[in-house]
């Protein structure tokens, strides 16, 4: 999109969200939003609270946007019932309000635990196919295939982002291949909603550094260099979390997420 007017942030009171808040809010008119109570309006901004997982609501916070960054969500392991809530149905509600309000970009935060069942020797790019390695990697799976869809049936543009972990720095060995910093995430979601054509892009939301997994060349459209380095941090990072040196939590690019209730043999 080369240029528009209003911009939704859902999960606006999340840890991602906020500073996405505080670099989006610049550069566009924003509209934020979360189901929690967000911090007053600035300049440039309004906000309004919305359970995106009931469809009026949804539908309501949309209206009148011209695209929009969808944070919202539980970014962790949870029940069947919350994770079908927040990240099954809130997603589509999403993308249905969006379709019928004529808003024609979604930029989406997806994770890197869709692909968190491959082995950590391979580099994934954009055409794996999933390898979810939670429940919540699979919701984000869906995600994916409803934004997707939206294309495909209705020419709504949109970037799965797949998030990797998104920290001020990585503080284990995986971390050292996952490490997104904030100011490169928002510098990617900045570049997934100016960038004039996406069509239905997968991007991987990763710093740079030699011990990276993920091929990102299906998202070079998108401009996106990133700033930082998880090289800066290898040589003081010697353990993985929990000091494990074999099993799943080493073998599996989901790391712990893998490892949780593996009982695979
Ligand atoms: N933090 C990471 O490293 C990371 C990694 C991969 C993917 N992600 C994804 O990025 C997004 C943001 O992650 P985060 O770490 O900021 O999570 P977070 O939990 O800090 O923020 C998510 C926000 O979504 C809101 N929310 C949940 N359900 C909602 C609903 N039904 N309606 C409206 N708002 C709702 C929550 O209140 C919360 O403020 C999530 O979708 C997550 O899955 C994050």
């Amino acid at each position: 999109m080369s240029s528009f007017g209003t911009v939704l942030l859902t999960g606006a009171a999340g840890k991602i969200g906020l500073r996405l808040r505080q670099y989006l809010r610049p550069r566009i008119r924003l509209r934020s939003t979360d189901i929690l109570s967000l911090d007053p309006p600035q300049d440039g901004e309004e906000t309004m609270c919305c359970d995106l997982s009931d469809p009026v609501a949804a539908r309501s916070v949309i209206a009148g946007v011209d695209a929009i960054v969808h944070m919202a969500g539980i970014p962790r392991e949870a029940s069947i019932e919350q994770i079908a809530s927040a990240n099954l149905i809130a997603t589509y509600n999403v993308f249905a309000a969006a379709h019928a309000a004529g808003v024609k970009r979604i930029v989406f935060g997806s994770t890197n635990h869709v692909v968190g069942f491959y082995p950590v020797e391979q580099s994934v790019d954009a055409s794996a196919l999933p390898r979810p390695d939670t429940l919540y990697g699979a919701s984000k799976v869906f995600g994916e295939a409803v934004a997707r869809l939206f294309w495909d049936k209705h020419g709504v543009e949109s970037v799965c982002i797949r998030i990797g972990s998104a920290l001020d720095k990585p503080t284990n060995l995986r971390q050292i291949s996952t490490w997104v910093s904030y100011r490169d995430l928002a510098e990617l979601v900045w570049r997934s909603l100016v960038t004039p054509r996406v069509g239905a892009t997968i991007a991987y939301g990763v710093s740079a550094g030699s011990r990276g997994w993920w091929n990102n060349s299906a998202a070079g459209h998108l401009g996106f260099i990133a700033k930082d380095n998880a090289d800066t941090f290898a040589t003081e990072i010697t353990e993985q979390l929990g000091g494990e040196a074999h099993g799943p939590a080493v073998a599996f690019q989901g790391g712990p997420w893998a490892a949780d209730g593996y009982d695979a043999t």
